[in-house]
């Protein structure tokens, strides 16, 4: 169920390592452009489980790439990550640097403004996604951004700002949604957009799983509590403002299938949700179960609902699938990066009329890094911030109607800007936006006018 953190993470493991890179020329300011011999210096923030399997997947996936500069908040998992990624040294593609590695609150402003930097791997929590984007941008860096990229209206607007400015400036910015990426999904996409299913009238989405990790104890040695900023940003996935709770930060590669097959995000969200205390043992303000009524319109611009459901609740049954309904058919996805599968069917008929199954496999975690690669030294960079963006707001308006009893609406949902977290990144009590577990019926989204 929960393959895509647990695989990925290790991705660069085995390899092993060479000669650092020694003719790198850099022109400060500007970006790293089509220039097939120049190698491409690689930078990344947040280096925990993901951070050091993209970085492997990106090495994996190109040649004359080279990782130069490490940035966290905290030493231990840059350190760990450090040691893993060393094996590369062989390979030309490590060449680290001991004054290039960066711990504490200026590791991002470090790392994206860095001269030995021409793509910066964004892999902190969720909810800092908009200041590390926007720090690579003004420094004339390319992206690779992990999901989700936005957790309130305040960061959705702060990074398609960002990636306009980043078209202005021919950045690339390529995000982590590895099913974009993958032949079989695109394939079956495709499909549904030829119409191959007639017109779609609903859809079910689900993502019902365990719970990555809760830490109860991390922090509190060192006399830390659940409001101190260092706690949190070390225990992010149960903090809303830093994870965007899971119907963001992991529910998402379900809905985004939802939001890229209808061309584009829900009209009106409509939930309910709530959290198991002995559970959560109370750390966090996060839920672990939602149940969304979408309205989305289809493409050919009538309503239609889609129903989602996601929960991380541990020893209850797992499902992580997405159907999507036609008037002649329906699509069924099977998850599972790498081996995904699509099905389609007709109504009546039990048996598949179409799948996925000939096309042939390939790692979408490389992919990923191949394709902006390419399309940065073709100086044709790629931009995935429109529809991320929207992706990820789109599971943020299912959380807060949850969150609230109310249902919402997409237009004034964006137009509320409403922010839950904070710009003040110090130790000391963290002073968010909006603190605590939401009460629905009494909580209600900053700014929102129905
Ligand atoms: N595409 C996928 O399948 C997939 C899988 C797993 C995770 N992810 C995404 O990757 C991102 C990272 O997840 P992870 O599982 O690697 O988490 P993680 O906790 O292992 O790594 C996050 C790292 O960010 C660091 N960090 C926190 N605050 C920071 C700050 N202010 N400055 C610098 N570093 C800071 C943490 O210390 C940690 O090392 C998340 O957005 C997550 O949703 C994507």
């Amino acid at each position: 169920m929960d393959l895509s953190r647990r695989e990925v993470v290790k991705g660069a493991g085995a390899l092993a390592a060479v000669a650092a890179v020694s003719n790198m020329s850099f022109v400060a300011g500007k970006a790293f452009a089509a220039d097939g011999d120049k190698p491409l210096r690689i930078g990344i923030i947040g280096c925990g489980g993901r951070g050091t399997g993209a970085v492997g997947d990106l090495l994996s996936s190109s040649e004359n790439v080279v990782l130069t500069v490490m940035g966290d908040i905290d030493e231990a998992p840059l350190n760990s990550s450090y040691n893993s990624l060393k094996g590369w040294e062989a390979k030309g593609k490590f060449a680290v640097k001991a004054e290039n590695k960066f711990v504490g609150y200026d590791a991002i402003q470090k790392v994206c403004s860095h001269p030995e930097v021409d793509l910066v791997i964004q892999t902190t929590p969720p909810g800092l996604r908009y200041l590390t984007l926007r720090a690579a941008v003004e420094n004339g860096k390319h992206s690779f951004v992990e999901k989700p990229v936005c957790v309130d209206a305040f960061t959705y607007d702060h990074v398609r700002a960002s990636g306009k400015m980043a078209e202005e400036k021919g950045l690339g910015i390529v995000c982590g949604l590895q099913y974009r990426r993958e032949n079989s999904y695109k394939a079956a996409i495709q499909k549904v957009w030829d119409g191959a299913i007639g017109e779609v009238v609903s859809a079910q989405s689900y993502y019902q799983s365990s719970i990555p990790w809760i830490t109860k104890g991390y922090g509190v040695k060192q006399g830390w509590t659940q409001d101190d900023m260092d706690y949190q940003l070390r225990n992010w996935l149960s903090f809303t403002w830093l994870s965007g709770d899971c119907i963001t930060e992991q529910d998402i590669h379900s809905l985004d299938a939802i939001v890229w097959a209808l061309k584009g995000p829900p009209t009106k969200a409509y939930a309910n949700g709530g959290r198991q205390e002995p559970i959560r043992s109370g750390v966090g303000d996060g839920f672990d179960s939602f149940a969304v009524d979408y309205t989305f319109k289809n493409l050919q611009g009538n309503e239609i609902q889609v129903a989602f459901y996601g929960r991380q609740i541990p020893g209850a049954d797992g499902k992580n699938f997405n159907r999507i309904v036609g008037t002649k058919g329906y699509m069924d996805f099977f998850p599972n990066p790498g081996n995904s599968r699509a099905l389609m069917f007709e109504h009546g008929n039990p048996k598949p009329v179409w799948s996925t199954d000939d096309i042939a496999k390939h790692n979408p975690y490389q992919t990923e890094h191949a394709e902006n690669i390419a399309a940065i030294r073709a100086g044709k960079p790629l931009n995935d911030i429109p529809w991320v963006s929207d992706s990820s707001l789109a599971c943020v308006i299912g959380r807060e109607s949850a969150y609230s009893g109310q249902v919402l609406k997409w237009k004034p949902f964006v137009d509320s800007k409403f922010r839950i977290g904070t710009d003040k990144l110090a130790s000391g009590k963290a002073e968010l936006g909006v603190k605590g577990v939401r009460v629905p019926g009494q909580y209600k989204v900053p700014g929102y006018v129905k």
